[in-house]
Order: C-alpha cells, then structure tokens, then sequence
C-alpha cells in the first residue's frame, strides 16, 4: 500500500519507524472529530467556489457512509495510513474514487488534528462539567439531612471546634464549583478555530475560515495560523484543571478513608463501594477512594509531561506535538471515571451520628467558647486564652472534660464564670454560635445550603 505522501520517497518505510511514528492506536478517539471537521471544511471550499458543488456532495456522502461504518465499529484502521486523518481519507478515496482527494485541498493535518482536539476537548469539558454537577448534588442530598449532626472540625488533624456535618461536606461543594467554573471558562480558548491555518502559514486558496468556524460552533478563530498549529495550550489548561479537580477529589477521598476507619467510625461506606481482603476475612477496603487518590498522580504526571513536551520547541508544527494525545485521553477517562464513582459512593454512604456527637463530647474543643465567654465579660482576649489553657491543663490532669468541672473549680480560676457556662459549653450550642456569614452555625448552614442548591439549579 503506498503512502499518501509517498510521491518524494524511493524507498518503503522502516516497518520499526511506521509502528513508532503511528499515532492511529490511539488518535482513532479522534475520527467523529476529524469527519465533522471534514464535513465543514469541504462545505466551506463549496462556499467559497474552491471546488464545485457535485464534489461536495460526493464527499459529504463518503465522509457521512464513514461515519455510519465508525459508529457501527464496522472500520478498521490501518498503521500504514499513519493516523486517524490519513486513514480516514483513504477510506474516503476507496469509497468515493479520487474526487475525495479534493477533500485535503487548502489545509494541512497540522490545522486538522487541532481543530480534532478543539472539538474532542470541547465535548469532554461538556461531560466532566455534568459530572461534577452529580456529585455537587449527591453532596447536597447527605447535606440536607446533616446540617444538626455535629462532629469534630480539625486543623493539624487534632480536634479543634466543633462543626455541622453539612457545613464540611458544603466545602467540598465550592470547591467543585470553581474547578467547574474554571471548565466552563476553559471553553472560551477551546473555541478557537485553528481550521484553515495550513501547515503551518495559511493557504493559497480563497478559504473562508470564519465559514468553517462558524459550522463548528467555534466563537473566533486563531488570528495567527504559526500559533494555531503549534500551540497546546487549551489542552495544557484543561490538565490543569483536571489536576486541581482530582486534588481535591483526593482530599475528599482521604476523609473518606480516615472516617471509615475503626479509629474514627464516622461513616460507613456501602458495601457496594467496598472490597474485601484475600486474606484476613473481617477486612472490609475503602478501595474505591483509595484508587481516587491514588489515581490523582497520573493526572498530574499527564499534565507535568506536556508541558515538559511543550517545552523549547520551536515553531511550529513538530512531531513531538502527537504527544499531547495519549496524556489527554487517560485524563479524561480518569476523570470521568473518578466523578461517576464519587456521586454514588457518596450518596449511598451511612453517617453515624452518634460516633460523631460522642467524639465532640470526649474532647476539649469547646474551649475557644471558654475564652470567648470570658473576652466577653470584658477580660482581653489573649488573657482569657491563657486562662482557659490552664483549666484544659487542669482537666486533663484530672482526666475530665470541661463539663465535668464543677463551678467552684471554674471560679477557682477567675470569678467572672457563672452558671451559664455549662450552656456555653453544650457542644450543640457550641456550633450554633458561630453564625458569623460563611460559619458552621446552623442558621449559617441553612442559608448557604440554599445558596449552593440555587446555584446547581441555575
Ligand atoms: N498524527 C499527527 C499528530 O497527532 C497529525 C499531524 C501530523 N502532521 C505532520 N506534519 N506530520 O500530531
């Protein structure tokens, strides 16, 4: 089988180099994005009057027979034709004759698998911005019925004051809707049309690349064809951002793990969502938000490798630019993958409250509410925190916790405590007093709760 490109060429290919320079493994994701791109440019070389309207039509019909034979899975696909463009155009030659060698006139496969990966970026920042919306709702549906269950909040993963439930699950909800913000504002760049671009320098055809642009549902296209071919940025971002999202995907899932320990028996995870030890019989794994963390490195690689591929080439087309393929892909597919997993895993999980109100019972995070209540009576804060350091000292030795000492030993410590105290104290009541905007104080919680289901509902 000769080459397309194999006018200039004596002798055949190294059968090693064609299997290493071949991208057709791989890049075939890419052939409803290479047709539809197919579609508009040769419509636009109609428009333009670059080639006469029968062309056009026989190879709109061959471009939309092989598409049919794709979504049929009924094409195979060749490592002698290189790529997913090459292949498809031989495809369309043995369907429609040599006509459908006019289909490459005016553009290069350096604008073509741009505008390929515009599309397919396109369509998959769609669907991960979807998936993200399910988890936000799987988040909000364990938040409504938690907004009164109470568990220790931590910083330096020690007990530090207690909180609602909802009110850390709802932070995991903001941090979800700015990575999907970022996608959505992500789309603008991926909107760019590099169509038309050539290989490198634009065409000597009389093309309309706002034509084509416009066919494709691109908002602009690339003032600059050099910048068009070789840039990768839009994709560079989107990795970006992928990385971020799976960071905190982590983080999510790390509580998960932590909390479905026997140390902390916060909630339990669905026995669906679980897996069990070959060997020791009691295990019941966390594995599913194990693997979302541990999945959270080979995102980041993805995004390490392309910039490092990225890095000091000149311009503009190089080969070393078929590498932005493989690292996209597995991103998207982790991604997807990740968020489909989260939602119901989530959604199905058991809180217990109980464990939860025993653990903010047996601490001493209520103590920021001591020094509170003394800065109140009017004694400076910072002499207030010294204080109450000395009576957690105290209660320690004596192995009590704060509502367990007596008024006496309160007063023992400064006069300014009075009955009112043990109210203070409830850790109940300990949450409900931080109704400060953005607190965990229930009232607080209510209203951002309605905050975060108006935005999902917008
Ligand atoms: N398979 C190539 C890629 O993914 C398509 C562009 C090839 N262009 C070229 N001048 N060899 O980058």
């Amino acid at each position: 089988m000769s080459k397309l490109w194999g006018g200039r060429f004596t002798k055949e290919t190294n059968q090693l180099v064609e299997k290493f320079t071949a991208s057709i493994e791989f890049d075939q994701k890419l052939a409803l994005e290479d047709i539809e791109g197919s579609l508009s440019h040769v419509e636009m070389l109609g428009s333009c009057g670059i080639i006469p309207a029968e062309d056009v039509e026989q190879i709109k019909k061959g471009l939309t027979s092989i598409r049919e034979k794709v979504l049929n899975h009924e094409v195979s696909f060749s490592v002698e034709d290189e790529d997913i463009h090459m292949n498809i155009e031989r495809m369309l030659i043995e369907e429609i004759g040599p006509v459908g060698g006019k289909l490459h006139t005016g553009r290069s496969r350096n604008d073509q698998v741009a505008t390929d990966m515009h599309l397919y970026l396109r369509n998959q920042t769609k669907e991960i911005i979807e998936l993200i919306r399910f988890v936000q709702e799987a988040i909000i549906s364990q938040a409504k019925q938690h907004v009164e269950t109470i568990l220790p909040g931590y910083t330096h993963l020690q007990r530090a004051q207690p909180i609602s439930f909802a009110h850390h699950l709802l932070a995991y909800f903001w941090m979800f809707e700015r990575d999907k913000e970022r996608l959505q504002d992500s789309l603008k760049r991926i909107n760019w049309s590099p169509l038309g671009a050539g290989a490198l320098a634009g065409t000597t055809f009389p093309i309309d690349r706002q034509f084509s642009a416009k066919q494709l549902g691109f908002e602009t296209v690339y003032p600059n064809s050099l910048d068009a071919v070789s840039d990768r940025d839009f994709i560079l971002e989107f990795l970006s951002i992928a990385s971020i999202l799976m960071m905190h995907i982590s983080r999510l899932s790390e509580e998960l793990v932590l909390w479905s320990s026997q140390e902390f028996q916060f909630v339990e995870l669905d026995d669906s969502f679980c897996t069990g030890s070959s060997i020791m019989p009691q295990k019941k794994n966390p594995d599913v938000p194990e693997l979302l963390r541990g999945k959270t490195g080979r995102v980041y690689g993805n995004l390490i490798g392309l910039l490092t591929t990225l890095k000091g080439l000149p311009l503009a087309y190089n080969k070393d630019l078929q590498e932005d393929k493989e690292g996209m892909f597995d991103t998207v597919e982790t991604l997807a993958g990740s968020l489909q997993l989260l939602a119901p895993m989530i959604e199905t999980m058991t809180v217990k409250r109980e464990n939860m109100y025993k653990a903010v019972s047996q601490d001493y995070s209520n103590a920021t509410d001591l020094a509170d209540y003394l800065a109140g009576k009017g004694i400076p804060f910072r002499e207030a925190h010294e204080i109450i350091g000395r009576i957690v000292l105290y209660a320690i030795q004596h192995d009590k916790y704060l509502l367990d000492l007596s008024l006496g030993e309160y007063r023992n410590f400064s006069g300014a405590f009075e009955e009112d105290i043990f109210e203070v104290l409830q850790p109940k009541n300990v949450v409900a007093a931080r109704n400060s905007y953005g607190g965990t104080g229930f009232s607080q919680v209510e209203t951002q709760l309605n905050l975060a289901i108006e935005k999902l509902e917008k």
